[in-house]
């Protein structure tokens, strides 16, 4: 449950049309300071407006800290390179969840718990069958994991524990299941039945890659490199897809109703949807003779409404500690795979051009987790249309996590923001055949 903020002894106060209102402040763990304005529309008739959110705190939250300035992120207190260097994905799902990196025992139980349902149910794999070949696989993700409360009726209710329980393993469980048959059937594959004697990463792999008539050896290293790109990005306090979920959730929508209007919210390229357009932009400037500094110049061009894909963030200004991460690992994966990836280089050196230039520098604007992860998917072998959904995958602890946050919350309502009107005033009404 998220901790309740102490109130500070701070006070703002707020001048307008001749009368002062006091402000409480409010102070997370890390002396994060907050105006808390809900009474000031009651005592003054104003309310905050703030496009796009920049400025706006929708609530508190113990699951993950994260510093723009400094480029910390934190999962429940841990830092990201701590758990990235030493975790199992699974135990990441625990920690964000649950609150605590889980005992031996706990462990056990909670993978088990999972692998008994990593299957899905038949009638669902029919869905595949009226999807056209070329479906975006994050429109089959969304719409399958929609579906999933047509299949599991028992287990809607937000408000039951034992119900929000199960459709927590069940999500776990099946969203690499649907991701690779995604991917099976956009390949004209037959789809590969989960296989509960391997890890969560190995099973996804071999889900994606193997086909019945050939053995499929699982290689340790694609596994490691899953798990670490799954760890990354399992949570990210309050992004767009988070956000959506707890939208979504706050009307005491189903948890699998939630989930899917996250992934929707992921799919887009200023979200997760980064990764993909990144390797199709450094595929495009590799087919354009490696012409880097012209794509650099394109970026800056207020006329043009091309940008750097993977670059920027609106909360990090200083570097994205997960792009640290993830560009180690592609170094060391490449080179162990003895991987020459164009890409790759095509992506140093637009970093290392970015960087150095003045409106970039000025900007605040750093390679972000997406800069880089798309070169490794490719090093796994998964194709481009699959980034997000990887992401997706990464990230659905996160989600699941705050669902649970804001469900357990005293204070929970239902999201509802305001907005200044800018619409025509009361006009007369017009009939049809008068109107010309
Ligand atoms: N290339 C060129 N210029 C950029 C870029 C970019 N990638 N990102 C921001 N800018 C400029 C922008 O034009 C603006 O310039 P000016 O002040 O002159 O108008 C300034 O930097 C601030 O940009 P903004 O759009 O106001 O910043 P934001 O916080 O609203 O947007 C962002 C953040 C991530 C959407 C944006 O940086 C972007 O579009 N990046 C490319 C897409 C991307 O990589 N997204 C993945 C984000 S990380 C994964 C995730 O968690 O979703």
């Amino acid at each position: 449950m998220s901790e309740v903020a102490k109130t500070s002894t701070d006070v703002a106060t707020l001048a307008f049309e001749g009368k002062e209102l006091a402000l409480k402040v409010v102070e997370g763990s890390e002396q994060e300071k907050a105006i808390d304005i809900a009474a000031l529309r009651a005592q003054t008739g104003l309310i905050t407006l703030d496009e796009g959110y920049v400025n706006t705190g929708a609530t508190t939250s113990s699951i993950c800290f994260l510093d723009g300035e400094r480029g910390i992120l934190r999962y429940r207190g841990y830092s990201i390179e701590d758990l990235a260097r030493n975790c199992d994905f699974l135990e990441i799902c625990f920690l964000l969840i649950y609150g605590e990196l889980p005992t031996e025992e706990e462990f056990a139980n909670f993978r088990d718990s999972i692998r008994r349902h990593t299957m899905l149910h038949e009638d669902m794999r029919l869905f595949y069958n009226g999807f056209p070949r070329d479906a975006h696989p994050m429109a089959s993700l969304s719409s399958v994991v929609s579906a999933m409360s047509t299949f599991y009726q028992d287990s809607l209710d937000p408000n039951d524990p034992k119900q929000v329980e199960i459709s927590i393993y069940r999500l776990l469980a099946k969203l690499p299941t649907i991701a690779a048959f995604s991917h099976k059937k956009s390949i004209g594959q037959p789809f590969i039945y989960p296989d509960n004697n391997l890890s969560y990463c190995e099973n996804f792999l071999k889900m994606m890659h193997a086909v019945p008539c050939e053995e499929y050896r699982i290689d340790p290293d694609f596994v490691q490199a899953l798990n670490l790109l799954l760890i990354v990005h399992a949570d990210h306090e309050q992004n767009c897809s988070t956000s959506t979920v707890r939208m979504v959730g706050s009307s005491n929508a189903n948890l699998f109703a939630s989930i899917a209007a996250g992934i929707c919210a992921l799919w887009g390229p200023l979200h997760g949807g980064a990764n993909e357009a990144c390797v199709a932009m450094l595929e495009r400037i590799r087919e354009d003779n490696g012409d880097v500094a012209k794509y650099v110049k394109m970026a800056k061009d207020k006329d043009n409404n091309f940008r750097l894909m993977g670059f920027g963030h609106r909360v990090y200004k200083n570097f994205d500690p997960r792009a640290t991460i993830i560009k180690a690992a592609c170094d060391r994966l490449l080179a162990k795979l003895k991987v020459d990836d164009p890409l790759f280089k095509i992506a140093q050196e637009l970093e290392s051009v970015a960087l150095n230039d003045e409106y970039f520098v000025q900007r605040k604007l750093y390679p972000n987790v997406d800069f880089y992860s798309g070169v490794i998917y490719r090093a796994l072998g998964i194709p481009m249309q699959m980034f997000t959904v990887l992401f997706a995958m990464g990230r659905l602890p996160g989600w699941i996590a705050h669902w649970k946050e804001m469900h357990a919350s005293p204070g929970k309502k239902i999201c509802r923001p305001r907005q200044v009107y800018t619409g025509p005033t009361l006009r007369e009404f017009v009939p049809l055949k008068k109107r010309s």
